[in-house]
């Protein structure tokens, strides 16, 4: 029974065909699955705190109300993931009390801090055009509430990597100090937004099987490489340069070499010793706290309703 539990799963993903949360599936993928969604959503809701730091001051009324929009759907994307990640069969106070434990993954990039208004237009451009990179090919994952999922997510990141965009541009059009400013962000973001894909390939535990069950389509260097051959004419129409002078790129080619990440800063920060981890959960943890009253009135609303009338 089992054996052909195991065959009609391996057929579904041999035909490109999608596995639904209903059908059987091997425990490991399902695990590998609660991993990479939650991981995926926490890294939506923590990354909400590094814009979130600029809200209150930025320049124009208009900026302020774009900059909140982008917030809240980053808010909307942890929820689609955790909601797809429940399907798996996880709830989502387990994910909530890994995540303010400590316990839980999220994105390396959302543990350095942001000092200036122009970190508002490298995290749009740099990190939100990453997140496409990487997660257009999700949209074709084998598992369906997480393709699905992506599917919405890839259109609204497209959106904010343009708002990122238009930031550095206005900045690049400004005074010299607003050049300066713009160059300086991304100066600091460029290669932290190129460790977002991972580990190098030959050290990156989890691809092989990743890539066989169809959850990745493509390796953690393929795409930052394609990243990269993304971003040099776009550098080149802000006119800020790509701190790399080893970066080497034609246009048929794409990019043909590039400089070293610093792999010791990025498992640093995997370990929890990055500039913002500590304050990054602290914060999150500050924000459930304080959410208690909500989860409590909501609930006892919910238990109202269920309750037969009676009069
Ligand atoms: N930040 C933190 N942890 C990372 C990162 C990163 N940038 N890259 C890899 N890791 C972790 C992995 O989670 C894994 O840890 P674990 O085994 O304890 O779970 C370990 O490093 C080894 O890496 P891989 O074997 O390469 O892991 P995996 O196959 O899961 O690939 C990747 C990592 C590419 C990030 C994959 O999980 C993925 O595509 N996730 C979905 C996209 C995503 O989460 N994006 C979040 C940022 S984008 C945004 O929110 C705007």
């Amino acid at each position: 029974h089992d054996a052909d539990a195991q065959r009609a799963f391996d057929d579904l993903i041999a035909n490109e065909r999608r596995i639904e949360p209903r059908d059987w599936m091997p425990e490991a993928y399902r695990k590998t699955l609660i991993r990479q969604i939650s991981q995926h959503a926490h890294s939506e809701i923590i990354g909400m705190q590094p814009e979130g730091n600029w809200i209150t001051r930025a320049p124009s009324l208009k900026r302020k109300a774009i900059l909140i929009a982008k917030v809240q759907d980053e808010a909307g994307h942890g929820l689609y993931l955790y909601s797809a990640a429940q399907t798996l069969g996880i709830t989502r106070d387990e994910m909530t009390d890994q995540l303010i434990d400590g316990r839980a993954r999220y994105s390396s990039i959302f543990n350095y801090p942001t000092p200036t208004w122009a970190d508002m237009g490298a995290i749009g451009w740099l990190v939100d055009g990453a997140a496409i990179c990487n997660q257009v090919p999700l949209c074709r994952a084998s598992y369906g509430p997480y393709a699905r999922a992506m599917v919405r997510i890839c259109k609204e990141e497209s959106f904010h990597q343009r708002q990122g965009f238009e930031i550095l541009l206005a900045l690049m059009q400004g005074s010299p100090e607003q050049r300066v400013m713009a160059q300086d962000a991304v100066d600091r973001w460029y290669w932290p937004s190129l460790a977002m894909f991972g580990p190098p390939d030959d050290q990156s535990p989890n691809s092989a099987q990743s890539m066989a069950w169809k959850i990745k389509r493509f390796s953690n260097d393929e795409l930052r490489r394609r990243f990269v051959g993304m971003l040099v004419p776009q550098a080149e129409a802000l006119g800020v340069t790509l701190p790399d002078p080893d970066l080497r790129y034609d246009a048929d080619q794409g990019v043909t070499a590039m400089g070293e990440i610093d792999w010791d800063d990025f498992f640093a920060v995997l370990r929890g010793d990055g500039p913002c981890n500590a304050e990054r959960i602290q914060r999150r943890r500050t924000a459930h706290e304080e959410g208690a009253w909500v989860r409590e009135a909501a609930a006892a609303y919910a238990a109202k309703q269920a309750a037969p009338r009676t009069e």
